[in-house]
Order: structure tokens, then C-alpha cells, then sequence
């Protein structure tokens, strides 16, 4: 008995014409392609997992912003190469409010989006040391940070977090960064794809080593605050967002304006540079790039020759956002927030019809509801449950995407409506009928 909604040859061909070796692999474009295909052929809606897209109307502060300085003139003129100084001043007081930590504007500089940002850092912190030649990626984690490093061929190590939590993430690493061949650690926090939040001491045990090993630590702050479990969201007041930056001053944070502020759109996120890296000169750098500190590196050489900055006008755009933020008259959180709360509904839809949640604690405390999930089903390899979610109408990527060594799928509530929730249990409930015990 097939219970699908979606015929398995319509599916099965698409993989095909697309040239699929195995969908369960496939990336996320991949399989946003074989989905729009079906899409079209079959006219049934997909419950879209798969991409992490904002799924929300952008911040009105930035648009009005930048459609302001459009007016004024701005397109024509180029903007300085780290960052016009309103952003850089704004982003610094931002830090300053929102994590309580400080550093000069000048290592707060705009990038075209996050992305531009890991692969400028991943590129320099690759060619500070000739020994040093790997980044060491604490997995799971997002696919295309990897494909960063493929571009640069560069070299990288990694390793599933899932057992190495609190104090067991210090042994684990010591045994990485003790080989002495890393120069870097990248990491999210929260966590794409599973939402796993480091704890202090987590954060603690990775300052402390990066200090230990003279490591950079690239702190990927894509979902910036948005652990709704506390209320992070208040200028100049604890609770703070997490930071290594509190243990080490060998850090960059990389912060992106796609999802706390819907401003994918317009590519403009920024990172943040120790005061202390920023100045930090190391002598392959000047044989290398012909710059001798790592800021100068990252800015007038990296930066300068791949995008010679960033577009003027989200710089406004983004200038505007954080000093609303700064000022305590935009609470950036209150929007997103919707994202934990379409996450709580859905995992239980997900839960109640024979599936279980992967990454599910952060220590001994359950893991917090937000923009990503995690979730398997009993006696399915990712890959499998991947390939047949997609004859019952729901897409999302295998794990072993994202350097998880287990098997499940990551599900991203973003783009899932809630007028979509009838359709998923409806979907959900098929599918357990078809594979589930009885
Ligand atoms: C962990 C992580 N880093 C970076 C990004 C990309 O950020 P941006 O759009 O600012 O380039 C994403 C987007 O999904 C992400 O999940």
C-alpha cells in the first residue's frame, strides 16, 4: 500500500533529469531545484524545509534607511573599504550593548553578508602561520563554510560535538589543537542546523585553548540573541549573548543581518575583529599578502581585491538597524521570535507521528525552539528519510550534510507557514502509517 501524496516515478524522474547521483546527498540548491520541479508537475505544496531563508518582511528601519540614502546620492560614490564610520561606530556600540564587550570601531567592518566575512577570515587566519595550515570546524555545522575552505583549498579538520559537551569539549579539543597544525576554530552559536547553545563553560574551555595554542576563534553569530530561552534583546543589560569574545581576545564574530533583521536580501553583515588580532602582526602575512597585521590583511588586501567593500546604501541600511537597537527603540528579538514559536508546534507534529529529536539538550537543559531542528526516524539513514519525506511532501537536507556523524535530517521552520500545519500533520501521520510499526 503506498500512502503518498506525490507519485514516486514523478519524484524519482526529476532526481534523474537533474543528474542526482543520490538525493538524499543532494545540497540544498539541488534539492530546492527537484522540489520547484515537482512543485510545478504535481501542483501539491511542498512543506519546505530545506533553505534558510528569513521568511519574514524586512526590518522597516534599515528599508526607510536606505532608501533614504539612495535619494541622497550615495549609489554613485564609493564607500570606504572597511566600512563607512556611522556603521562602524553603531556596530561597535552594539557589541558594547548587546554582549558586553569592547572593541574599537575600527575592527567592526561591513562584508557581503557573513559569508564574505568567514571566507576574508578563513583566507588570512589560513596564511598567518606556514606550521598552521588547518581550520578546525566544531560540526555540526553550515555546509557552506566548507565549501569556503574547498574554494580556498585550504585545509580542515572537524569533529561532531554531540559527545564532547562541557568539560568534555576540553580533551577533545586539546587533542586537536595540541598537533600544533591549526591556526583557526569556526563554529555557530546558536547552532545551524541542530540550535545546540554553547554554555559559558563551553565558551570558557574554547577561549582558554585558543589562548593556550595562539588560535583564532571565529564565532559565527548568524542567529544572533536568538535563543529565546532568555531575553537577550535588552541594550546595556544582562542577560548577554554568549561570546568567546569574554575569554579570549584572539577572536572574530561575524554578524549577519539575513536573519535577525530579514535583511538577506542585501548582503550586508559585518565581523568584528579583536582589537588585539586586528593589530597582531604576523611575519607570513607580510611574505604572503605584502601586509604585515592581520586588520590591514583582512581589509586593504582581502577585502579591497574581492569586493573593494561593501554596497553603500545597506551600510546605511545596517547603521540604522543597530543604532535602533542601541537605543532601545527597535527590539530586533520581538519579530523572530516567531520562528521558536512555529519550532515548538512542529516538533510536536513531528514527535507525536514516530520521529525523535536528534540533538535535543543542551547539557541538561532541553534545547531551546528556534529557526533550525533536528530529527530522525527509527531505522532510516538520513539520506533515506531525505529521499522518501520528498513522496510525502515535505524536503529538508540530510545531516551528514553538516558534518554530523548521525543519522537525521535538519528541518528550518522559517519557511513553513502556519496555515501549512493541517497539511504537515495530515502528511506526517501518512507517512508513519507507512513505515511505522504496525
Ligand atoms: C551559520 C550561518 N552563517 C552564515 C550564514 C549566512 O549569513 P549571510 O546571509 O549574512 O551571508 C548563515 C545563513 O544561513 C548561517 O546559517
Amino acid at each position: 500500500m503506498n500512502l503518498s501524496p506525490i507519485k514516486k516515478e514523478l519524484v524519482d524522474q526529476k532526481v534523474k533529469e537533474l543528474r542526482i547521483p543520490d538525493i538524499g546527498n543532494a545540497s540544498i540548491r539541488e534539492l530546492v531545484a527537484v522540489v520547484n520541479m515537482v512543485e510545478e508537475v504535481s501542483g501539491v505544496k511542498y512543506i519546505r524545509m530545506e533553505m534558510g531563508v528569513p521568511g519574514l518582511p524586512p526590518a522597516q528601519v534599515g528599508t526607510e534607511a536606505e532608501i533614504e540614502a539612495l535619494k541622497k546620492g550615495v549609489a554613485s560614490i564609493y564607500p570606504m573599504v572597511d566600512g563607512i564610520k556611522p556603521l562602524k561606530e553603531e556596530a561597535s556600540l552594539f557589541v558594547k550593548n548587546f554582549m558586553d564587550v569592547e572593541v574599537n570601531p575600527k575592527g567592526c567592518i561591513p562584508t557581503v553578508g557573513s559569508m564574505q566575512g568567514t571566507y576574508a577570515s578563513l583566507m588570512c587566519a589560513g596564511n598567518t602561520n606556514k606550521e598552521k595550515d588547518t581550520t578546525l570546524f566544531i560540526d555540526p555545522g553550515f555546509p557552506v563554510q566548507k565549501q569556503q575552505m574547498l574554494v580556498l583549498n585550504q585545509k580542515l579538520e572537524s569533529f561532531d560535538v554531540l559527545n564532547f559537551r562541557g568539560e568534555k569539549l576540553r580533551e577533545k579539543l586539546e587533542s586537536n589543537l595540541s598537533k600544533g597544525n591549526i591556526n583557526s576554530i569556526i563554529y555557530s552559536n546558536p547552532n545551524n542546523p541542530t540550535w545546540i547553545c554553547f554554555t559559558e563553560e563551553e565558551l570558557a574551555i574554547i577561549g582558554e585553548l585558543a589562548n593556550k595554542y595562539d588560535v583564532i576563534v571565529m564565532e559565527d553569530l548568524a542567529y544572533f540573541a536568538m535563543d529565546f530561552r532568555k531575553n537577550l534583546a535588552q541594550p546595556g543589560m544582562p542577560p548577554y549573548q554568549p561570546t568567546v569574545a569574554k575569554y579570549t581576545d584572539n577572536y572574530i564574530l561575524f554578524i549577519s543581518s539575513s536573519k535577525i533583521f530579514s535583511y538577506a536580501g542585501q548582503r550586508c553583515g559585518m565581523m568584528v575583529i579583536s582589537d588585539k588580532l586586528y593589530n597582531k602582526e604576523y611575519p607570513y602575512l607580510q611574505e604572503r599578502f605584502k601586509s604585515a597585521t592581520f586588520g590591514s590583511t583582512i581589509t586593504l588586501r582581502i577585502l579591497y581585491s574581492f569586493s573593494s567593500g561593501t554596497c553603500h546604501s545597506a551600510q546605511w541600511a545596517l547603521t540604522a538597524m543597530l543604532k535602533a537597537a542601541n537605543e532601545g527603540r527597535f527590539n530586533f528579538i520581538k519579530d523572530v521570535k516567531e520562528y521558536g514559536e512555529k519550532a515548538k508546534v512542529m516538533k510536536q507534529l513531528f514527535l507525536q507521528n514516530g520521529f525523535n529529536i536528534v540533538y535535543d539538550k543542551d547539557l541538561d537543559e532541553p534545547i531551546a525552539d528556534g529557526f533550525y531542528f533536528t530529527i530522525s526516524y527509527p531505522g532510516m539513514t538520513g539520506s533515506q528519510l531525505v529521499g522518501n519525506l520528498l513522496y510525502f511532501g515535505i524536503s529538508a537536507i540530510a545531516l551528514s550534510n553538516t558534518g554530523s556523524e548521525e543519522e537525521g535530517i535538519r528541518a528550518c521552520v522559517s519557511f513553513v507557514k502556519r496555515e501549512q500545519f493541517p497539511d504537515l500533520e495530515e502528511r506526517l501521520n501518512l507517512f508513519n502509517k507507512q513505515f511505522g510499526p504496525n
